[in-house]
């Protein structure tokens, strides 16, 4: 019998990419599955994310700055997957106060929920790695500074610490896992404001240019969604998680200019090399190579889907249901 079997799931932003497929993982398990997501039309939200599955699930259209809609929801579940976010770099920087009101008033509404009506909730919160910024060392661990770049990583970060300050303050069970790069099925492939990677794997599936700013050389760990959503169940199922910030990320750091050339041979589309953009170019954070030994260590997670085995099993996924996600 899996540890899932029975739990009541919670998953803000679950018509998300990565909230979607932890609850597939979930309802796989035997757990009985909520998603809470107001399907931002500026985000990742794709009711299609839920085929197959939609009359398995409970799906609630909400936004997580409703108290009393969280509220009504977060009652009896035995975990949150807190996956709601205004995810979008870029647009963090034309809309910062969209972003604060998601990010950071949202995510202590949420908190502020759980700590009202159900404190003993395992609440598990999902970072970023470009909270960090430009590296001081290599490889990053989760003792690194933060000194993010951009608005969203900035609200991140103050959104990570509200997590960790419920956990101490009033003991409950909070755990942040950061991610990086993710990609594979169900990801938001049609703009490039949500990182590169899954919006190259769209351009690939429609035989388009990839176009690589500047050389490429920028190292990135990228970890493929099974992997990221094990870490995240492993996160709530272990109680050495508690309280803790984990980097669950891919073994490898590839460039980006490796990882274009991956996605033209594995998904299609060929590779082109231009100019970087200015608005790019002063968010970027340069090299990211990311230590993921603390998760390995503490919870025994580690990534078994390397970057070809992931891009096929992306391309076999998008192939036949492009349409729904252009
Ligand atoms: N995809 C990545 O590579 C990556 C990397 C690091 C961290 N993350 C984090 O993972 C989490 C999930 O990201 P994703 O890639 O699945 O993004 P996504 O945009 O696909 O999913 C986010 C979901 O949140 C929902 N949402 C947005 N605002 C909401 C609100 N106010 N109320 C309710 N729902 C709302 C959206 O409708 C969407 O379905 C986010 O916290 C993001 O910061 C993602």
């Amino acid at each position: 019998m899996s540890d899932l079997k029975n739990k009541k799931v919670l998953i803000t932003g679950g018509l998300g990419f990565i909230g979607s497929n932890i609850a597939l993982r979930c309802l796989e398990e035997g757990a009985e599955v909520t998603v809470y997501d107001c399907l931002d039309p500026r985000s990742g939200g794709n009711m299609y994310n839920l085929h197959g599955i939609e009359e398995s699930v409970r799906i609630v259209v909400n936004d997580i700055r409703s108290m009393e809609g969280i509220s009504s929801c977060i009652r009896g579940q035995d975990i949150l997957f807190n996956c709601a976010a205004y995810t979008s770099h870029p647009n963090s920087m034309r809309e910062p106060l969209i972003d604060i009101d998601v990010n950071c008033k949202g995510t202590i509404n949420i908190l502020e929920s759980a700590r009202r009506f159900n404190p003993e909730i395992k609440f598990i919160h999902v970072g970023t790695s470009t909270q960090t910024g430009k590296m001081c060392c290599s490889p990053v661990d989760e003792k690194h500074p933060e000194f993010p770049l951009d608005i969203y990583s900035a609200n991140k970060t103050a959104s990570e610490k509200y997590v960790l300050i419920y956990g101490s303050a009033y003991k409950m069970r909070t755990t942040v896992v950061r991610l990086a790069n993710v990609f594979g099925p169900r990801s938001n492939i049609k703009t490039p404001d949500f990182g590169f990677m899954n919006y190259f794997i769209g351009l690939a599936l429609q035989g388009k240019p990839l176009t690589v700013y500047g050389e490429g050389s920028q190292l990135r760990n990228i970890t493929y969604v099974r992997d990221c959503v094990e870490a995240l169940v492993a996160a709530a199922l272990n109680p050495a998680a508690e309280r803790e910030v984990f980097f669950a990320v891919g073994d490898t750091q590839y460039s980006v200019a490796e990882i274009a050339a991956g996605i033209a041979e594995n998904v299609g589309g060929q590779v082109q090399f231009v100019e970087w953009p200015r608005e790019r170019f002063t968010i970027d954070i340069g090299d990211a190579v990311i230590s993921n030994e603390k998760i390995k260590r503490s919870l025994g997670w580690s990534p078994r889907v390397s970057m070809t085995e992931g891009l096929v099993k992306t391309r076999e996924y998008f192939t036949p249901v492009l349409k729904k996600y252009l």
